[in-house]
């Protein structure tokens, strides 16, 4: 009974905002812009509206530890190697750091692989620190401010807490000498720890141009409702099972394993790619962080995305209209996943099409070498230029920091 209510309730929120939204769109086409709250701002160009001082660091904090594995250029954290490029030659960096507006300090703190390609984030927070330490002595910038108009790109699994299992991570928090810092990073989650106000939520890496190599006619029929490859349970790391993706993912398979409007498997076939492009409905379910390649692989591939992650925030939400792209369902909700999809008019499918369908959208998921207008490069910048000015108050007067240098857990102290 209570159910049965939850979900009329639910649809009953879903087609009184889709009315809402539906009358967006329209406005929103006459203009030939994005509809969403914010969706202007998407096609803003960044330049003229900042300068990024960029550090020059000795080589063991970037170049060095790339040559060491070049793994690290493909893999989903390699959006803090390509910012760190594009930042290079991007008109809005400034070689006189008197007239920054932001500071950038390129430390490629993911690129330490397992044999397998897992990044390990133990020695990260150690490179950070020294990293801080070096242009904090090299330069006045970061102690006039302590940070506050610095960035760094922190593409982990939980971001600054440098950890990737989530309790881990939660027990360390975020390194302390990050506090004043603007973060960018991949992990997005309401009310939590590894999330700290004013940060950048970016998309994950996903290669633009293996992608684009895979693009189908996009007049090829969408022939399946459903689609979903990956894991539902990590055997090894969660054996009881329930706390890998919170049990989502258990829950799809178990639900709809049999049920022939989802074509959901673990298995990854040389197709991938172009079955997106043939599929709905893409499942974006959890993993063991909120966030995956997939949110990016559905909207440049057309598919819709289905969001089931409680709580998570997504990349530029500031931006990109989400709730007219994707389908967000709650986890609880999953059990009731095939009632909920069936039950969307087949015009706010199509509505929802035309959206991901918008070039933007694509290029604003996507770090492309070489860079193009609207794409992520652009969107992080419009995000940095959009908290100008500073307020006065980030400047530290002197005596008065706050800064706790020998804050965090002791192994953090250890040289790097
Ligand atoms: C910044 O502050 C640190 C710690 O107080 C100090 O060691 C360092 O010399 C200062 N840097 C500059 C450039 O004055
Ligand atoms: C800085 O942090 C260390 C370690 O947590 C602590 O012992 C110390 O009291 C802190 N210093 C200040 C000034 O808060």
């Amino acid at each position: 009974m209570r159910n049965r209510r939850l979900v009329f309730a639910l649809l009953l929120c879903f087609s009184t905002f889709w009315r809402i939204e539906a009358f967006k769109f329209h406005r929103a086409q006459k203009t030939e812009r994005i509809s969403g709250s914010a969706g202007d701002v998407l096609e803003d160009d960044p330049v003229g509206r900042l300068k990024v001082f960029v550090y020059e660091l000795p080589s063991k904090y970037n170049k060095k530890i790339l040559q060491k594995d070049p793994r690290c250029l493909t893999h989903m954290f390699a959006a803090e190697i390509f910012m760190h490029r594009f930042l290079l030659s991007s008109p809005v960096r400034t070689l006189n750091p008197e007239e920054a507006d932001w500071f950038y300090t390129p430390v490629y703190t993911t690129c330490d692989l397992t044999p397998n390609g897992l990044p390990l984030p133990f020695k990260s927070p150690r490179m950070m620190r020294s990293a801080i330490q070096l242009i904090s002595s090299n330069w006045p910038y970061w102690n006039a401010t302590e940070g506050a108009d610095h960035f760094f790109i922190v593409p982990h699994d939980f971001a600054a807490c440098f950890h990737y299992l989530e309790e881990k991570a939660i027990e360390r928090g975020i390194l302390p000498l990050l506090q004043r810092a603007t973060l960018v990073q991949t992990f997005g989650q309401r009310n939590h720890v590894c999330l700290k106000d004013g940060s950048i939520i970016i998309p994950p890496y996903a290669p633009p141009q293996k992608m684009q190599a895979h693009l189908i006619s996009p007049s090829t029929p969408r022939s399946i409702f459903v689609y979903f490859r990956g894991l539902f349970y990590d055997v090894g790391n969660d054996p009881e099972g329930g706390y890998y993706a919170r049990g989502a993912r258990a829950s799809v398979w178990e639900n709809f394993k049999d049920n022939p409007l989802f074509d959901i498997s673990t298995e990854h076939p040389t197709t991938y790619y172009e079955d997106m492009q043939r599929a709905i409905f893409c499942l974006c379910p959890l993993g063991w962080a909120p966030w995956s390649p997939r949110l990016v692989e559905a909207v440049v591939f057309g598919c819709i995305p289905v969001i089931i992650a409680d709580d998570i925030v997504l990349p530029f939400a500031d931006a990109i209209p989400w709730e007219d792209i994707g389908v967000f369902v709650a986890e609880k909700d999953v059990p009731k996943l095939d009632t909920i999809l069936t039950s969307i008019p087949i015009e706010e499918i199509l509505r929802k099409q035309r959206v991901l369908a918008n070039p933007s959208m694509k290029q604003a998921m996507l770090f492309p070498h070489p860079a193009q207008a609207r794409d992520a490069f652009h969107q992080i910048l419009n995000g940095l230029a959009r908290k100008l000015p500073h307020d006065n108050s980030i400047y530290i007067r002197s005596g008065e920091g706050v800064l706790n240098w020998t804050a965090g857990p002791v192994g953090d102290l250890k040289p790097w």
